[in-house]
This record gives C-alpha cells, structure tokens and sequence, in this order.
C-alpha cells in the first residue's frame, strides 16, 4: 500500500516537472537559438536530461531528436545521467596534474566505487574533471558544490568526504 502510493507520488511528482517543462518551452519555444535556456531550464526542473525529456522537449519544439541530443552532449554543463547531491570536481589542469591530481581522481574513484561522470549508489555524491580552478598555486585542488580544497592528498580525502 505504501509503494503504491509512494509511485502515485512519484508519477504525480514527474508530471508536474513535465508540466514545469512543456511552460518553459512555450514561454521561449518561438526561437530556436533559446534552446540552451529550454535545456538549462528543463535540467534544473528534472535534474538532469535524459533521453524521454529530450524527446519531450523535441516533440514540443517541433525539432529531431538528435538535434537536441547534440547539443546536449556538446556541453558538459547539461548531463544525461542522474546528479548526486554534491559534485566533486578534480581539477586535471596542468599544475594540478604535475602535483598529483591524477592520484586524487585514482583515490576518490576507489573510495566512493565510481568512474568519472558518475554518481554514487546513494545519490550523495557525483565526480567531475576540470581544467582549472584557479588555485593553481596551491595544487592539486579540487572542489566540492562551491567549496575549493587546496594542496589536496589522498590521506585527506576521507575526511574532507566525511563533512558532507
Ligand atoms: S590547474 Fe588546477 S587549479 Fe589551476
């Protein structure tokens, strides 16, 4: 009984998001060039942009499907795949590289059991690679959601992972 309802609630829950979805298209569907802002919009009210919504958002703008899906792989602000709670960035860029960034990412895909792009079984967190993220002068670095962590080891990650 209380799955059922849970799923009504769900079901209920991803119609109004599509609801919220097919709004933001008609309010800027009547040109084609604000297709970033439809997409950036749909991710924020859905989370991310799976394959249904992209057609949703396809069939509602009268576009193929594949235009859509090119550009949102083309961007990797837009993601197909569900986001953990927190996104952890691991900066690659060359100063962090050099200082042993590479160790980091080897370390976090270890202790979370995860690759890069993708999220943690329970939903919490998500790992990234960046360029840069203008702490150079103290790499590797890397952040978590708006937190920078400057001259990271691997001995530090489990506690830095424990605060959230
Ligand atoms: S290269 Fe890593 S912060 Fe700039």
């Amino acid at each position: 009984m209380n799955e059922i309802q849970s799923n009504n609630c769900c079901e209920s829950t991803n119609l109004s998001k599509l609801e919220q979805i097919e709004s933001v298209i008609e309010l800027y569907k009547a040109k084609p060039s604000n297709l970033i802002q439809i997409l950036h919009a749909s991710q924020q009210i859905y989370g991310y942009l799976p394959l249904e919504i992209q057609e949703f958002i396809a069939s509602k703008m009268k576009m193929a499907v594949s235009e859509i899906s090119g550009v949102v792989s083309f961007y990797s602000f837009f993601s197909t795949k569900p986001r953990g709670e927190h996104t952890i960035l691991i900066c690659m860029g060359t100063a962090c590289y050099v200082r042993g960034g590479k160790k980091l990412v080897d370390e976090l895909q270890k202790q979370l059991s995860i690759e890069i792009g993708d999220t943690t079984e329970d939903g919490k967190f998500t790992l990234e690679i960046a360029r840069c993220i203008g702490a150079c002068g103290l790499a590797p670095a890397m952040m978590i959601d708006k937190t920078v962590y400057k001259s990271v080891n691997p001995n530090k990650l489990k506690s830095i992972l424990a605060k959230y």
